[in-house]
């Protein structure tokens, strides 16, 4: 180990040491709900309820986020109380698998970082059985016509042609659904799907579509949306963290290298467009004087590239730059969008929604806590692989 290595090593710890504190003061206290963002008062809000809107409260798509801080927690302190903590996390959201209706394309965010998690960790059966019921649903949601996976559910259930971006992160439980049970059915809709974001989403720059919207019937591609960026043809820098992660563990599932040469493509977008400072900004195509940040996009993106710096073995410089982007995106994090504060709960600050909502929308978000978490802990050698 270099001098310089040696040294970043000890700050990376001392940084993990610090989240970690104050991330299990926000775990004890919120370890009966479902948080999602912070309140006014400092303390996180709890989705652990019935909406009449079958996408809101327990089927909200974040629900799973909590559950993960509390497995890698588990990883890295092998304190009991986690487990037991991010046990009750899973049972709650067997409501969703119960209620069927609200359950969406987020099937792999509320069910990978929960029961799956579990069951890498634990071998509970239950826990399988889940995590296998949950990537049935989501390879239900296939469309054979378009070879897309259907989003969202819309009004009476009836968006039956959007996809998006974001759905990438989510074919992880397909593939680990495939490779738990052999299955090739859930590989093949990971793949198609995957197939179809890389053909109809990245442009040639390496900057990403939010939404493109298909015709069910005809699997025809219709045209898209700017989504929750800046407007059409704009690039939403989470949307493009999604990408930079989700094709990285595509490769990673499937050693096509294809998918590593797009999460490469869409990673250096992700770089080159940084702000001064190395800021995400809410869109990278946002107007250059607003200064409106995503730092949910940049701890999203900061993991995502440490995972291709991982993969990246015969290519030692450009594994050296994802791995210094990384460590860029997360030392800015930690030296001036961070709440180090115990008695309250909210640590990634200035994070966005969306760009409509880039006032007075939420600016704390679980997601971004857990990746922000995620990314030390792998720069440590301590994260639990959930993707
Ligand atoms: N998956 C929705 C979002 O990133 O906001």
């Amino acid at each position: 180990m270099t001098e310089k290595t040696q040294y970043l090593q000890e700050e990376a710890a001392q940084m993990l040491q610090n989240v970690t504190v104050k991330t299990a003061y926000m775990c004890e206290r919120n370890k009966n709900g479902i948080p999602y963002t912070v309140k006014d008062d400092g303390f996180y809000n709890n989705l652990d309820y019935m909406d009449e809107n079958p996408d809101l409260g327990i089927n909200w798509w974040t629900n799973g986020f909590f559950g993960g801080i509390l497995w890698q927690m588990y990883v890295k302190t092998r304190d009991q109380s986690y487990l037991e903590m991010a046990r009750v996390q899973e049972k709650k959201l067997d409501q969703c698998l119960e209620l069927f209706e609200g359950i969406h394309h987020d099937a792999g965010f509320m069910w990978l970082l929960t029961a799956v998690a579990d069951y890498k960790l634990t071998g509970w059966k239950e826990a399988r059985i889940r995590g296998l019921h949950a990537a049935t649903i989501l390879a239900g949601r296939y469309n054979v016509n378009g070879k897309y996976i259907r989003a969202w559910n819309g009004p009476g259930g009836r968006d039956y042609g959007s996809v998006i971006i974001d759905s990438l992160m989510n074919m992880s439980l397909l593939h680990w659904a495939y490779e738990e049970t052999g299955d090739p059915r859930f590989r093949a809709i990971a793949v198609s799907h995957t197939d179809t974001i890389a053909n109809y989403f990245v442009r040639e720059d390496g900057s990403v579509k939010h939404i493109v919207k298909f015709n069910p019937e005809t699997g025809e591609a219709e045209g898209s949306l700017g989504g929750q960026g800046y407007g059409h043809g704009s690039a939403w820098s989470r949307g493009q963290a999604w990408a930079l992660y989700g094709f990285t563990n595509a490769y990673r599932h499937t050693k096509q290298d294809s998918y590593l040469e797009l999460a490469c493509k869409t990673a250096d977008y992700f770089q080159r467009n940084l702000r001064t400072g190395d800021a995400a900004p809410i869109d990278f195509c946002q107007p250059a004087e607003e200064q409106y940040e995503d730092n949910s996009a940049a701890c999203i993106a900061a993991s995502g590239f440490l995972e291709i710096a991982s993969l990246m073995d015969g290519e030692p410089a450009r594994q050296q730059q994802y791995a210094d982007t990384a460590w860029r995106l997360l030392r800015r994090v930690y030296e001036k969008r961070c709440c180090l504060d115990c008695g309250r709960d909210e640590l990634v600050l200035q994070c966005a929604v969306s760009y409509r909502e880039r006032e007075d929308g939420p600016h704390t978000l679980i997601y971004a806590d857990y990746f922000y978490l995620e990314a030390l802990l792998k720069l440590r050698q301590q994260a639990l692989q959930i993707w």
